[in-house]
């Protein structure tokens, strides 16, 4: 589910491009790592569907919503495959953050 939508933009192991702190020429973001070294963890399971689902455009950025093209259970698995690269550590922060723990 990952490599075949997200990996174009996110990189096969969810790491992304190491600028992805600075701004592009159009002033937005490169896509950010997802496996643990950027803030993806900070967001609670909602937040994260929410963002696979409907995009950037709602904090001003450029990633394309998946709403219509993933199911729910598609959207989890992305995200899940993102999840297995982040540490126990991160994992649990993040389960406590999404009311999961
Ligand atoms: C066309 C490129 C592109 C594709 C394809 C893409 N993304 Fe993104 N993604 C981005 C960009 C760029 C951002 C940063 C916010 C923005 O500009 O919208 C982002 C942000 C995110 C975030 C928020 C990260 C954070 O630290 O808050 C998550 C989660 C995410 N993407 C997951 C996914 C998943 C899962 C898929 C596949 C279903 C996917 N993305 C496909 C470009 C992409």
């Amino acid at each position: 589910m990952f490599k075949n939508n997200c990996a174009v933009c996110h990189g096969a192991k969810a790491q992304s491009t190491p600028n992805w702190r600075t701004k592009l020429a159009d002033g937005s973001y490169p896509p950010p790592p997802l496996n643990g070294t950027a803030h993806a963890w900070h967001h609670p399971m909602k937040a994260l569907e929410y963002t696979v689902k409907n995009g950037g455009k709602a904090f001003g950025g450029k990633m394309p919503g998946f709403g219509n093209i993933l199911s729910q259970q598609q959207t989890k698995e992305a995200i899940a495959y993102f999840q297995h690269f982040w540490n126990d550590d991160i994992y649990n922060d993040w389960a406590k953050r999404s009311g999961l723990k």
